[in-house]
């Protein structure tokens, strides 16, 4: 597919008169008719991002572009872009069937036309029957939901989402993330969408860009980004991790909590200096001398379906286990977890380098891997925990990496990651 992008973002930045720049030399493509998330912290640039790509503000430097076509000083009107504001942003003198009408008033379409389809909007944000009423009448998710009827009933060809859920309630919530996901695959427009919230990303996006700071740490599909996330930033901010310090012994041999492990990371200097990465719902719980690592319980916490454990190595390490067995506080416990459960970051490593140090140790063919993987996993019971709030994670997990499309972003050299490494 070697499609024009929709939208090419090339060493964008964009600096406010009163310091630091809050994107530095950002770079990304948005293809057509995907869902696209921006996931970070608060201030990290989720929404000036929005309002550079929807011609509210200029960049200081770099090229924005839609459909290939230089945009920086196209004014925002002049785009097909359709915007919902953080903060809805509707128009407070205008009852709901007003507001959602508004623009397609602006088109000029026929009275029976609006109608149907405000009324089409409006059922689709469950909002049927809400007519009539002002908009100071709504409560804030009312509004919100107003204010994504309204951007959708323009059948924009790209819609920007600035946390368009954050004001609903947990299970009005995940209605609409499905619906929105839905609306998305069958009208066929591209969506970018913003969260601060990791399982929302990891749920209805087809691709994550990771943002910190102003720079965008990682981008990939949500399975690229859970099981391979490049450093403690993205380890950390995408669900719960244990990160412990470790040594490369070899290709596919790591130590750490003072013992040797056979891994699947690769293409690491011998004896780098690494940072460790194992998720709690890939530790079990076993009995004391069995398992790979002895540790001593410290805390537990019961989080509805699964215990939350939290346990010291021999070595000092601090380790948190997701586990359907409860544990007591002080016990020794053994932990066990597959070889292909660690994940093995590189200090300081772009996302250029660590896509290209993928590629060049992921060439093992299937069979090569599945011996490495047998011989080493011990016979140990592999069953994973289940888990709640990891659910959306879990889902993404199912499709193969190389059916997640073409990457983008500055990783788009990248052919496709090897299948089922850590
Ligand atoms: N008009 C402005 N003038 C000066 N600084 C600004 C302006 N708009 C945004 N900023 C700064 O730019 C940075 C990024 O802001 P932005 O609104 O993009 O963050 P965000 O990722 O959307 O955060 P949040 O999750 O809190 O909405 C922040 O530090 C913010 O203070
Ligand atoms: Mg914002």
């Amino acid at each position: 597919m070697n499609q024009v992008p929709v939208i090419s973002f090339r060493g964008v930045t964009k600096q406010f008169e009163d310091g630091v720049p809050v994107l530095n030399d950002v770079s990304f493509d948005i293809e057509r008719g995907k869902f696209y998330t921006l996931l970070g912290p608060s201030g990290c640039g989720k929404t000036t991002i929005l309002r550079l790509i929807a011609g509210f503000m200029e960049p200081t430097s770099g090229e924005i572009r839609m459909d290939g076509k230089l945009i920086n000083d196209v004014p925002a009107n002049k785009r097909q872009v359709n915007t919902v504001f953080q903060d809805y942003a509707l128009f407070p003198h205008l009852n709901v069937f007003d507001n959602v009408a508004f623009g397609l008033r602006i088109r000029k379409l026929k009275k029976d036309d609006i109608e149907r389809k405000v009324k089409e909007a409006l059922r689709f944000v469950n909002l049927e029957g809400y007519e009539k009423r002002e908009i100071r009448e709504m409560s804030g998710g009312q509004r919100q939901r107003v204010a994504i009827a309204r951007a959708i009933v323009n059948e924009p060809k790209l819609l920007l989402l600035d946390e368009p859920l954050s004001a609903l309630d947990l299970k009005l919530r995940t209605e609409m993330q499905y619906e929105l996901r839905e609306l998305q695959r069958r009208l066929g427009i591209t969506f970018i969408f913003v969260t601060h919230d990791q399982e929302e990303a990891l749920a209805m996006s087809d691709e994550i860009f990771v943002l910190n700071r102003g720079n965008i740490e990682q981008s990939g599909t949500p399975t690229d980004i859970y099981d391979e996330p490049i450093n403690r930033f993205v380890a950390d901010f995408i669900g719960e991790s244990n990160i412990v310090p470790g040594r490369m012994l070899e290709d596919f041999r790591v130590e750490f909590a003072g013992k040797a492990f056979e891994c699947v990371d690769g293409g690491l200097r011998r004896g780098e200096p690494v940072e460790v990465v194992l998720r709690p719902e890939d530790l079990q719980i076993t009995p004391a001398g069995a398992g790979k690592l002895s540790a001593t319980v410290d805390t537990q916490l019961f989080r509805g379906v699964h215990y939350e454990i939290i346990c010291m190595d021999d070595a000092g390490n601090e380790w948190m286990v997701h586990s359907t067995r409860k544990a007591i506080v002080g016990e020794v416990i053994g932990l066990d977890f597959d070889s292909e459960a660690i994940h093995v970051m590189r200090f300081g490593e772009s996302e250029e380098d660590f896509d290209r140090r993928l590629e060049a140790y992921g060439e093992l063919d299937e069979e090569e891997e599945l011996d490495t993987n047998s011989s080493i996993s011990q016979g140990a019971s592999t069953a994973r925990v289940q888990t709640t709030d990891l659910g959306a994670a879990g889902a993404a997990k199912e499709p193969s990496r190389s059916d997640s499309g073409p990457m983008t972003g500055p990783s788009s050299a990248q052919t496709g990651r090897p299948g089922g490494n850590s």
